[in-house]
């Protein structure tokens, strides 16, 4: 009898993974599992068991497992706070490394934001706005601006000063008779209304995913929107928080998304996919001049955690975004992600249920429509994992693919082709 408490109480219990290898996870009965999700939660994505990154974890624990942030020097995050910045596109130059979740960095965001206008004597912007479809974390200031229908339960625990906007989905939220251009507008208009209801003498900062994430997949938002987003932030002192939590690091092809957009917000926060799941780590970027608030504010920020900056978790990211960096790696990326695109569009845009395949790099997703929608996503999942031991996230509406970024041309054509004949399958015989 187990005295394992699980996330599914009813959870199968005697499958054992033993090990990982690139894209492939193996049991202790002899079955694998080629992912196409980056392990499950879209954190790995230098697959597992990479030999360069167990190398430098194995010389960091021989050395020290963590030494704390405010007391000591670790050389390891000036290295990485460094790498991190070497080919961003926008303006942040500071790195703080806020603790493990990317809701911990999404809390330390906001807090940074609150004390950078406390500090500067705006004590009353203390309300934050986001957007309806996004998830942020799943500690209750995170949970409060992100917008997930299993966890509107939680509501009664939320903190107040939170309101949400739409989301950005050209594919849902555009009108028939409107250009991309007038969506993109009045999507940043929403906004804009929202912060002269609540004033902008109390809005410290609108916080979004700089693509809308897993929840509706990979939806990148419709050309100007960030542009005017940032705008309408600038003329109410407002702060623009990104969550780049599934979308950063290299995976939408640019180390960072929003680079795409060519913006520059005031905090932007990594975490998933940063140590590739070798250890958990998250970090906030963000800009000298809020240090320099803080400096000649309070003179230290007023947020810790025991394991900020923790020493392995930093030597493992050094590592995997040594990886990332590396000349070739992004064209890489890029690449597939162009054969991705039009291998599904070759093979399935004269399917009836095929809507459209959408994402940067490999941050794309399939939105499919048919009766039974979830069922059919789900079906179709079942199936491919059934007669090709290939694990995709289809439910709802949508297939998201955010396989490792290292996956090769050969294991890409095969689980596409996989996917492909599982859609088909189900496709046929689905009323
Ligand atoms: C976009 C986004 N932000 C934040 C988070 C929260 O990260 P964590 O689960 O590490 O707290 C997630 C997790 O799925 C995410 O997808």
């Amino acid at each position: 009898m187990t005295k394992l408490l699980h996330t599914y109480p009813d959870y199968q219990k005697n499958k054992i993974v033993s090990k990982g290898n690139g894209s492939t996870l193996y049991f202790n009965d002899g079955s694998e599992l080629f992912d196409m999700t980056g392990g499950w939660t879209s954190h790995c994505i230098v697959g597992w068991s990479n030999p360069r990154v167990i190398e430098v974890m194995k010389d960091q624990i021989d050395r020290i497992c963590h030494i704390d942030y405010k007391v000591y020097v670790d050389q390891n995050r000036e290295k990485l706070s460094e790498l991190l910045l070497s080919q961003a596109e926008h303006d942040l130059d500071r790195v703080y490394f806020s603790g493990n979740s990317g809701g911990e960095a999404c809390e330390a965001a906001m807090k940074l934001s609150y004390q950078a206008h406390y500090d500067s004597g705006k004590q009353t912007k203390n309300w934050f706005i986001s957007r309806e479809q996004s998830y942020h974390g799943s500690s209750t200031d995170a949970l409060s601006v992100g917008d997930r229908p299993n966890l509107k339960f939680l509501k009664p625990l939320y903190p107040n000063k939170r309101v949400h906007v739409p989301e950005q989905n050209p594919y849902r939220e555009m009108y028939d008779d409107e250009s991309e251009e007038q969506y993109a507008r009045r999507s940043a208009d929403e906004l804009e209304k929202a912060i002269l209801e609540i004033g902008s003498d109390n809005v410290a900062a609108f916080i979004a995913e700089t693509i809308q994430g897993g929840l509706v997949g990979f939806v990148p938002p419709a050309k100007n929107y960030w542009k005017y987003v940032r705008e309408i932030c600038d003329r109410h002192d407002v702060h623009l928080i990104l969550d780049e939590v599934i979308c950063g690091t290299g995976t939408s092809g640019k180390i960072y998304c929003c680079d795409w957009d060519q913006i520059s917000p005031d905090f932007l926060f990594l975490g998933k996919t940063l140590a590739s799941g070798y250890c958990p780590i998250s970090i906030v970027l963000t800009h000298s001049g809020i240090e320099d608030v803080i400096r000649a504010g309070q003179g230290r920020i007023q947020h810790s955690t025991t394991h900020q900056g923790h020493s392995l978790g930093t030597a493992a990211a050094l590592a995997v975004q040594t990886i990332i960096h590396e000349s070739g790696f992004l064209d890489d990326v890029n690449a597939k992600s162009a054969w991705f695109r039009q291998f599904i569009e070759r093979e399935l845009s004269s399917e009836p249920f095929f809507r459209n395949i959408r994402g940067r790099g490999l941050r794309l997703a399939v939105e499919y429509d048919c009766p039974k929608q979830n069922e059919f996503g789900i079906a179709v999942s079942h199936n491919l994992l059934q007669r090709h031991n290939i694990i995709v996230d289809g439910k709802w509406h949508r297939f998201a693919f955010s396989p490792m970024l290292t996956i090769t041309e050969a294991e890409l054509f095969r689980a596409l082709t996989a996917f492909v004949d599982s859609f088909k399958t189900i496709a046929k015989n689905w009323d």
